[in-house]
């Protein structure tokens, strides 16, 4: 089985969750090459029996534009692979929020839309959030959510992310594409 796990990032945390995924599933004996590259590097997507698509969740609950695009112009290859997709995102479990559901599995539905056969197997993981290391976009957009939403002047340094989850569905993900 040849595997590819290809994801894009803003600040590094997608590109450390695809490596753990990437990890485990050089785990399994019958795996004769694992690739972990990011979106926009020179790869051959017909050369993979498997792809796992990965993306951070950004600005008004999306996945990064050119996730998006790179699974639109990539349709029809994809529809013959068996395809796992992750979103990174601090808010993991989702809420009901003034009449709109937001977070968690509400982050899967459209990235799942964009497929023309549906994705085996998605999956929320945890990410982080480096208040420091923020451009000043990113900066002024969070602090306006947590004004908000949160009714504070500071951004926190969150982390969420969890190895041992990132292994369970990269297992699982190769369990349900080989059934
Ligand atoms: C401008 C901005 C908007 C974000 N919006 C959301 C959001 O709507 N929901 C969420 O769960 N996380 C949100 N996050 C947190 C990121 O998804 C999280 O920090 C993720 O780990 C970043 O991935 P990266 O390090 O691969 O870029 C946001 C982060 C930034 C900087």
């Amino acid at each position: 089985m040849r595997t590819l796990i290809t994801y894009d990032t803003v600040y590094g945390s997608t590109a450390q969750v695809a490596a753990w995924i990437g990890e485990r599933l050089e785990g399994f004996n019958d795996m004769e090459d694992v690739t972990v590259t990011r979106i926009g590097e020179d790869f051959d997507l017909s050369a993979y029996d498997m792809v796992i698509i990965g993306s951070p969740i950004y600005r008004n609950d999306q996945i990064l534009e050119s996730v998006t695009a790179f699974v639109t112009k990539n349709k029809d290859v994809l529809a013959e692979k068996k395809v796992g997709i992750f979103v990174v995102a601090l808010d993991i479990g989702g809420a009901y929020y003034f009449g709109r559901f937001t977070g968690g599995l509400e982050y899967l539905k459209e990235f799942a839309a964009l497929f023309a056969k549906p994705p085996i197997y998605g999956k929320v993981l945890g990410g982080e959030q480096i208040p420091t290391r923020l451009s000043a976009e990113d900066r002024e957009s969070l602090l306006n959510f947590y004004r908000r939403v949160m009714g504070s002047d500071e951004i926190p340094y969150r982390y969420s992310m969890d190895k041992p989850k990132v292994w369970e569905y990269a297992a699982r993900f190769y369990k349900y594409a080989n059934r």
